[in-house]
């Protein structure tokens, strides 16, 4: 508590208003012991020493370089080797410009990083900074509606992350807020009420037809490139102008030089006649092409300013974004009362293109006298997703991907990997309708007269939970075989032959087996290069689930995360199927916690697991610009390598989530019983919030150490019984008794007991879900003593530092123990919603038991 105010105090000395503006800002210089002015800056600036602000000084240090090529601001820099945040004590309900500066002077860093702001928004993931010659500055603007801001640096296993320095601005209040952009759709525009906060990012900020403008010459102290040498697509079709003259802003209407300096209305891009002389109609477009990652949102501030055409009565332009048309006939006299030197802007959200960059045109309108066009400015602008990330499409890519863009990579890759699932799930339905009528009579009575040893409780929201009991057989069905030539394009560069396979598992030596599965056997194997690996075998002859195998094979090959199994490669010769897989060590998540003599993990560890699985599953579900949805999140599934690092594995029924605009998928019902969300098992309806469900089951069964039914019995309604009964204790693993923090405790319960929702929409997102895992490990971490949260809602903010990192990373990982599986869990799929709903009637009818 003292400690608080004291920080509370320290923080309300250094927030210092300036006398030109009425905002109030903070600029830290990271790492440093002294204060660093910038003189040049007008108005000035001193970036203080950030010690105050930092809530982990265990885990960072600083570093520090001196060299006459270095701007005294980036000499220092503070480096983090666990996960460390900054923290702010700001007023609430307003927007904040964020800046982070990063200059890797010291070429020995091995810096990779995810920042995030107020346990909410991920702003950089993955981040590696890799520009020596010149800083690196990120800037965000963030909807903060709690105190303090909260700034938290995560290093990736092995890795630092460090920071030189950071500016915090309020937001002047007629910056961003109340905007009230245009929405540029293929189906028109439209205008939205009020714009919604959140979390943004500056991707370009263009000074049109004029020079770099540095932060010593913007009111906030922004950089606005120059279009000159770049974006520009056809230089000759545009001239520049400028004026000396005094810009008037219509301070009245909120125009100040806050929204743009005088240096960005003073000069313009306009159309160029010179090339084009004798062209019987010189009507063209100037386009800026601007390279934007996909899945996102852009908002595109367009700043114009008229200072020499005096007789603008007849002039009209047309304002293009990508191939749809923004504004139309923009008649800048109107929006000046026909007077020159007044600027004004125009606000639109955009889609990014699925391919290509996002064009900006500008070309003048059929009849316009004169025909001409222009612009001053340009300000490109990312909108965090429904996920609150800016960093959606993170992770660590292929080979070559690596570091120079990841959007560039992903623009290629993404219709063909999308491509790939609709074929898929187009391939699975005509398999499943060859099926359907074989199967179900059969299966149905088979699966009814064995009623005794699995159960499944079926939640019934209101009335008493009716259990539906059903037999969970494996599945003797043929699967009818597609032929190969029908199977999609797959990543041949994945492709390992046959021989060796052979090599690598010694002829499929039974001694190498490590797990078998419905699918078929897992081994333990070694490639000639020597990389251990696990294979896994399908039995040989059949082509029973090739669709899962071939959905494997889409999705990992296309995806890449530390937190996700890695496809090595696969081979489909002797009409084998065969999926090769990076080794996972230690096997599968549930071997480690019930029905083994495995060694007991630790709550901390337990936390760790339970944070990497959900990375794993958070960028899944956020990292591309439709979201992926596992399908089947179960403890066989989480695999543990060498240092009890954790991912995610088994692909084989995941399926892309709702696109644009709609709720859910409908799709038939696969999965494992004991994990399947409510909703999804009732109405088939299939959303992100169904992993947040099964995610909700893992997590009791790590703190609980059960199965997910056990005793005939269902985890998610055990530990929901106990949880109402404010009695954890009864079902808390024993071995653990005494040993987690109480707070920890609850917040990780609450946690899991949300993610059990019966509605996926009153279930937090699972980026939610890894926050408040990195807050209970925090709480149990640091033994905080103090309360939780009142509010026990999502936890975004915090006084202690994150102090624990998550486990080092692996080189190698594993396809795990089948065996383990418990016979509750079996993996019985219906076959299509007809189906599904038959089987339902059955089940319900079956209630009278
Ligand atoms: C760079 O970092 C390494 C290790 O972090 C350190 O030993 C070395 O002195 C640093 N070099 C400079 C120039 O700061
Ligand atoms: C933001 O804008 C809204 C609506 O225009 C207004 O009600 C609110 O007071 C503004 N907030 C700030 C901090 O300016
Ligand atoms: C930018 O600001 C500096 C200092 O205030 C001034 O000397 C310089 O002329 C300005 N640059 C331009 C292009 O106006
Ligand atoms: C631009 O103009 C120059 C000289 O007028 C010419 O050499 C060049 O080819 C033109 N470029 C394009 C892209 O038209
Ligand atoms: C200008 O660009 C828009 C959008 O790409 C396009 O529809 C239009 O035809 C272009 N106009 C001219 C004259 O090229
Ligand atoms: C001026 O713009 C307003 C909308 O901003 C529009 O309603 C009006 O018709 C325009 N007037 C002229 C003369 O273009
Ligand atoms: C952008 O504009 C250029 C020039 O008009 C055109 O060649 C290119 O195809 C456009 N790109 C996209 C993605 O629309």
């Amino acid at each position: 508590m003292a400690a608080e105010l004291l920080l509370a105090i320290s923080l309300s000395l250094l927030f210092f208003p300036f006398s030109s503006s009425s905002f109030s800002s903070i600029f830290i210089s990271c790492g440093s012991s002294s204060s660093v002015n910038v003189a040049n800056d007008n108005p000035p600036r001193t970036f203080t020493p950030d010690g105050k602000f930092l809530i982990s000084s265990s885990n960072s240090k600083t570093n520090s370089f001196s060299s006459s090529s270095v701007a005294p601001l980036y000499s220092t820099a503070r480096l983090f080797t666990s996960v460390s945040s900054y923290s702010f004590d700001v007023d609430v309900n307003a927007f904040y410009i964020l800046r982070l500066h990063f200059f890797p002077f010291n070429s020995t860093f091995k810096a990779r990083f995810d920042v995030s702001a107020l346990n909410r928004y991920l702003l950089l993931s993955s981040f590696s900074p890799s520009t020596p010659s010149k800083p690196d500055v990120k800037e965000f603007l963030l909807w903060v509606e709690k105190s303090p801001l909260l700034v938290t640096f995560s290093p990736s296993p092995n890795n630092l992350a460090f920071i030189n320095a950071l500016e915090l601005i309020s937001s002047p209040p007629n910056l961003i807020n109340g905007s009230k952009p245009t929405y540029i759709t293929a189906s028109g525009s439209s205008q939205e009420d009020n714009f919604a906060p959140q979390a943004m990012e500056t991707v370009y900020r263009v000074n049109v037809g004029g020079p770099l403008i540095t932060p010593a010459n913007d009111t906030l102290w922004r950089t606005w490139e120059s279009d000159d040498n770049q974006f520009l697509f056809n230089k000759n079709l545009s001239v520049e102008k400028r004026t000396t003259g005094q810009i008037e802003y219509p301070t009245e209407e909120g125009l100040t030089d806050v929204i743009a300096p005088e240096m960005v209305y003073s000069t313009a891009r306009k159309m160029n006649f010179e090339p084009v002389s004798g062209m019987a109609n010189p009507i063209f477009n100037i386009t800026w092409s601007f390279n934007v990652p996909p899945g996102f949102q852009y908002f595109v501030r367009m700043h114009f300013c008229d200072f020499w055409i005096t007789s603008q009565t007849n002039f009209y332009f047309e304002v293009y974004l990508g191939e749809f048309i923004a504004h139309k006939d923009l008649n800048p006299g109107n929006m000046t009362s026909w007077r020159t030197m007044i600027p004004f802007y125009f606000d639109f959200v955009v889609d990014a293109p699925s391919s290509g960059p996002l064009n900006v045109s500008i070309g003048p309108a059929a009849n316009s006298v004169p025909p001409d066009a222009f612009l001053n400015g340009l300000e490109i602008i990312k909108l965090s997703n429904s996920h609150l990330s800016l960093a959606g499409e993170f992770g660590i890519y292929d080979s070559g991907a690596g570091s120079h863009g990841g959007h560039h990579f992903l623009s290629i890759l993404l219709p063909s990997f999308l491509g790939g699932v609709v074929l898929l799930i187009f391939l699975l339905f005509v398999l499943q309708l060859c099926l359907r009528r074989r199967r179900s009579k059969q299966n149905l009575v088979e699966e009814q007269k064995d009623t005794t040893n699995a159960s499944w409780f079926h939640y019934n929201a209101g009335a008493g939970a009716a259990s539906l009991v059903f037999r969970t057989s494996s599945k003797s069905t043929t699967d009818q075989t597609p032929k190969s030539s029908a199977s999609p394009r797959l990543n041949l560069g994945l492709q390992i032959s046959y021989s060796e396979v052979i090599f690598a598992t010694n002829n499929f030596d039974e001694k190498l087996v490590i797990g078998a599965g419905g699918f078929g056997k897992v081994y333990k194997g070694v490639l000639s290069d020597g990389t251990k690996v696990a294979v896994k075998r399908g039995v040989p002859g059949s082509r029973q689930g090739y669709p899962e195998f071939q959905t494997e094979i889409v999705v990992l090959s296309r995806i890449r995360h530390r937190y996700l199994v890695s496809l090595i490669g696969y081979c489909e010769e002797h009409s084998e199927m065969i999926l090769v897989y990076e080794y996972m060590e230690k096997g599968t998540l549930n071997s480690y916690l019930y029905g083994s003599n495995l060694p007991c993990l630790s709550w901390k560890q337990r936390l760790e697991i339970c944070i990497c699985a959900a990375k794993g599953l958070h960028y899944l579900h956020t990292g591309y610009s439709q979201s992926i949805i596992h399908r089947d999140v179960k403890s066989t599934n989480i695999l543990l390598g060498e240092n009890f690092e954790a991912k995610v594995s088994d692909f084989g029924l995941s399926r892309l989530g709702p696109s644009y605009g709609e709720t859910h998928v409908s799709t038939g019902l696969k999965g494992t019983f004991g994990y399947f969300d409510p909703e999804y098992f009732k109405i088939l309806k299939l959303t992100e919030k169904s992993d947040v469900y099964s995610f909700g089951v893992v997590l009791f069964e790590v703190l609980c150490a059960r199965p997910a039914i056990f005793d005939h019995v269902n985890l998610a309604e055990f530990a929901l019984h106990w949880v109402k009964k404010d009695q954890l204790e009864k079902i808390v693993d024993q071995r653990l008794a005494g040993k987690i923090n109480e707070n920890s405790l609850r917040k990780f319960s609450e946690t899991a007991t949300k993610c059990l929702a019966d509605y996926g929409t009153d279930r937090p997102s699972i980026g939610d879900v890894l926050w408040n895992l990195e807050y209970a490990l925090q709480l149990q971490v640091s033994g905080l003593l103090r309360e939780p949260f009142e509010d026990s809602g999502i936890v975004d903010e915090s006084e202690a530092a994150f102090v624990a990192s998550v486990g080092r990373m692996p080189s190698a990982t594993n396809e795990g123990d089948e065996e383990a599986e418990a016979e509750a869990e079996a993996a019985w799929t219906y076959e299509s919603e007809t189906t599904t709903s038959m089987v339902f009637s059955q089940l319900v009818k079956g209630e009278g038991r």
